[in-house]
């Protein structure tokens, strides 16, 4: 369980080195020191821009990334080089919802194969998979009949929902989300980012939620971290960050995003409130 003082996640430090892809091309040093606390039920938004090293914190997590020093402790266990036994094990704990919901469901696979397969992974018997199944369907919001189709057949939004409902199979305790909502209109945006939001009151489940829009990350995190060419230059509540930055890098980031929903903002923080 975790508590205050040992947080689901604790990322210390950390950097990672990208090494050339050919002989004696040059390395790439991508992270520089970064720390971050993720809580229970917490979520932490990272944002900043294109090339910065979100989605490289986020791979560092999910063991997908070079860490050349540093530790990442999950639950108070440190995974910062989880072999993939371990790894394996921990996919129940930790998953991942990526921008494309297009390219991250394997066409050729009926949503209900897609949702199994995790749960198959794990050894889930089949007649269990089978009613996780249609839970998940109905905690994402579609019909139990979709199970039988494929993704072609969905919409943006709803392919995105089926991701989540893929990363939700295990129960996890922490989902890294990549840019969720990027790839989609600015109203399904909002529906996506309300299941999210309703999933894990239900759940408890906590997000690290990279996003390079402001509003975006203001609407649903709790804290946020400020990336700038691999370091954190800024963190803080969510809407403080988001409203009254002061690093002059978030100031900029803040005037290219659209206008924030304080009414919202605060009912979500008196609710993350109620349930520490
Ligand atoms: N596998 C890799 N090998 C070498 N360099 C990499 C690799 N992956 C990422 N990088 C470099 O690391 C830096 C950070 O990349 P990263 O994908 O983490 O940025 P990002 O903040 O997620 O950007 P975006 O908003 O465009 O998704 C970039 O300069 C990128 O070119
Ligand atoms: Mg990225």
């Amino acid at each position: 369980m975790s508590t205050p003082d040992q947080p689901l996640l604790d990322i210390r430090d950390i950097n990672v080195v990208y090494r050339g892809a050919r002989w004696r091309s040059p390395s790439f040093h991508a992270l520089h020191d970064v720390s971050m606390r993720i809580g229970a039920g917490e979520t932490v938004g990272l944002v900043g821009e294109s090339g910065s090293g979100k989605t490289t914190l986020g791979r560092a997590v999910l063991g997908l990334a070079p860490v050349t020093s540093g530790t990442v402790t999950f639950d108070g266990r440190d995974i910062t080089h989880a072999r993939r036994r371990e790894r394996r094990a921990l996919s129940r704990d930790i998953q991942v919802v990526f921008q494309d919901p297009y390219s991250s469901l394997n066409p050729a696979m009926t949503v209900e194969s897609i949702l199994a397969e995790p749960l198959r992974a794990q050894g889930v018997p089949g007649s269990e998979a089978a009613a996780r199944i249609n839970q998940l369907l109905d905690q994402i919001g579609l019909e139990a009949d979709a199970g039988r189709r494929y993704p072609r057949e969905f919409s943006g939004g709803q392919r995105q929902r089926i991701a989540i409902a893929r990363a939700l199979a295990l129960k996890p305790r922490l989902i890294v989300c990549d840019e969720p909502v990027s790839a989609l209109d600015l109203s399904t945006q909002a529906r996506i980012l309300d299941l999210l939001i309703e999933v894990q009151e239900q759940t408890g489940v906590a997000y690290l939620f990279v996003s390079h829009d402001l509003s975006v990350v203001r609407y649903i995190c709790h804290r946020v971290a400020v990336m700038l060419k691999g370091r954190i230059v800024e963190t803080g509540e969510g809407d403080v960050v988001t409203s009254r930055p002061e690093h002059p890098y978030t100031k900029r980031l803040l005037m290219a995003s659209p206008i924030p929903d304080p009414v919202r903002q605060a009912e979500r923080r008196r609710r993350y409130a109620a349930l520490a």
